[in-house]
């Protein structure tokens, strides 16, 4: 079936209150548009078109993504009107038309997938997915014939009282084959809201005689809109469990799953442990088997099979190869990556610091700037003194090195291939490889100095 998505996300959102255009607020760490981008995106369409009012331009700043047409609703008339300014982007498509609104991130792809099968299987012209609601309020009333037929969508504020009661509900997802579209430019202005209601178009297509139907399919959970704060903290929680649910399902060990949070776009491999108050944020990859300690923070890193992450660690923009060893209380910077089965211990801090399989950095450390090679031990307290005030500089140690307890590296810097570094040392210039470097006042012993202060003090 050749499909075209078409996402409605021109509304003001006045409800939010909020300067930030409603589908912008973020539901889980990612803007709810996005969400149902995301969705969209799966169903693999041949069109996939935003409907944007004023805010047009953030739109395309917040979702730079060439595959998506952006197109404009000059003011926010109404459901109907806005799926009207998608039509000159449609033109020359035949096939089926699938809307969805920018409000609802919580659809499952899957979900579409069964509705749209169903919307094939009854040669519909146009299909409306609805959903029985614990609490109807807010949606369209789906409004049925004795019978059964499915006749009309009534909005909340034009129903009557026992339509009221009606608890089948509008998602708000679409199937219409594109001629029926055609019917748009007959929807009327409701009086009521001064806008026109894309609703409407089904007791349109029902006078022409067209074939109609609504499908009651899915949880309730899936299809939340939100309009309000207090629908945004229950989309928030309901998609965070969603996504808990579906990683435990895969293998994951969470062991608090209302403490953890995870993005929406992360994925965590089988065999897994999440300890609680983990944050796994933005695009971010996690092996298999990996042990994630509690109070840790990941965002947009990858890290490999087998590491551990120790507790109150945050890594950020990050790569951590497989079974290297992380914290307590390190922060790994964005640019730095760690080779397999590397240690970084408490209290380090790295910045663009390129690590080597197998080095340890075990105890308070900075390294930023920096490139070290494999198996090269940095004692306690090392610091590459990258910055001279204005500029950055690198640090390059090599294969094997030994660095000593507390030893400043003022970048720019080499050391040689195997080289050892004395405890306590300033390095300020290259070390050749295999050589050894100390930089330090040689040590003074006064033999009984203590007897003698006490003997002046008398
Ligand atoms: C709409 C449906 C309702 C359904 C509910 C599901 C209509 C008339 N009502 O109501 O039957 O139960 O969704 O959540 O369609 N939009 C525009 N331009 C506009 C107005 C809205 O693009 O001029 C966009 C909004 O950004 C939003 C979506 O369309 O993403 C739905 O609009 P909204 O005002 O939230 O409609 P509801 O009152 O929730
Ligand atoms: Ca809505």
């Amino acid at each position: 079936m050749r499909t075209a998505c078409v996402i409605l996300a021109a509304g003001q959102g006045k409800r939010m209150k909020s300067p930030l255009p409603k589908v912008l607020h973020r539901v889980c760490g990612m803007p709810m548009l996005q969400s149902v981008i995301d969705t969209a995106r799966r169903l693999d369409p041949e069109h996939l078109i935003i409907v944007a009012g004023k805010h047009i331009d953030l739109f395309r700043k917040e979702i730079p993504d060439p595959d998506i047409q952006f197109v404009l609703q000059k003011a926010p008339r109404g459901t109907g009107d806005a799926l009207k300014s998608a039509l000159p982007a449609l033109k020359g498509f035949t096939g089926v038309v699938v809307v969805l609104n920018g409000d609802a991130p919580l659809i499952s792809p899957a979900t579409i997938r069964k509705f749209l099968r169903m919307h094939q299987r009854e040669k519909a012209d146009i299909s409306a997915l609805s959903f029985a609601a614990t609490d109807p309020a807010g949606y369209g009333r789906m409004v049925r014939e004795s019978g059964g037929r499915f006749v009309a969508i009534i909005e909340e504020k034009d129903a009557d009282r026992d339509q009221r009661a009606l608890r089948e509900v509008n998602s708000g997802v679409y199937a219409m084959n594109i001629k029926a579209l055609a019917l748009l430019d007959n929807i009327s202005l409701n009086r009521r809201k001064r806008e026109y209601y894309l609703t409407d178009i089904i007791g349109l297509a029902m006078m022409r005689g067209l074939s109609v139907h609504a499908f009651l399919i899915g949880h309730e959970d899936e299809f939340m809109g939100v309009n309000t704060r207090d629908e945004l903290l229950r989309a928030s929680a309901a998609m965070r469990q969603a996504i808990v649910r579906r990683l435990i399902s895969k293998g994951v060990d969470i062991i608090d799953p209302a403490s953890v949070f995870i993005h929406p776009r992360a994925s965590v491999g089988k065999g897994t442990v999440i300890y609680p108050n983990v944050f796994i944020e933005g695009d971010t990859y996690v092996g298999r088997g990996v042990i994630i300690y509690p109070h840790v923070r990941i965002c947009n890193s990858t890290v490999g099979d087998h590491a551990v992450l120790k507790d109150s660690t945050v890594v950020e923009g990050a790569r951590i190869r497989t079974g290297a060893s992380i914290g307590p209380f390190a922060h790994v910077r964005p640019g730095s990556e760690i080779g397999e089965y590397a240690k970084i211990g408490n209290f380090v801090e790295l910045k663009k610091a390129l690590i080597g399989n197998g080095a340890k950095a075990s105890h308070l450390s900075y390294l930023g700037d920096t490139k070290i090679g494999r198996d090269v031990n940095i004692g306690a307290g090392t610091i590459t003194c990258n910055y001279d005030g204005k500029n950055k500089h690198r640090t390059v140690i090599e294969d094997m090195v030994f660095i000593g307890s507390d030893t400043q590296l003022v970048a720019p810097v080499r050391v040689g291939k195997g080289a050892y570094i004395g405890a306590g040392s300033t390095i300020t210039k290259n070390v050749p490889a295999g050589s050894l470097a100390v930089s330090r006042t040689e040590q003074r012993t006064i033999a009984n100095w203590a007897a003698k202060r006490k003997a002046r003090k008398k």
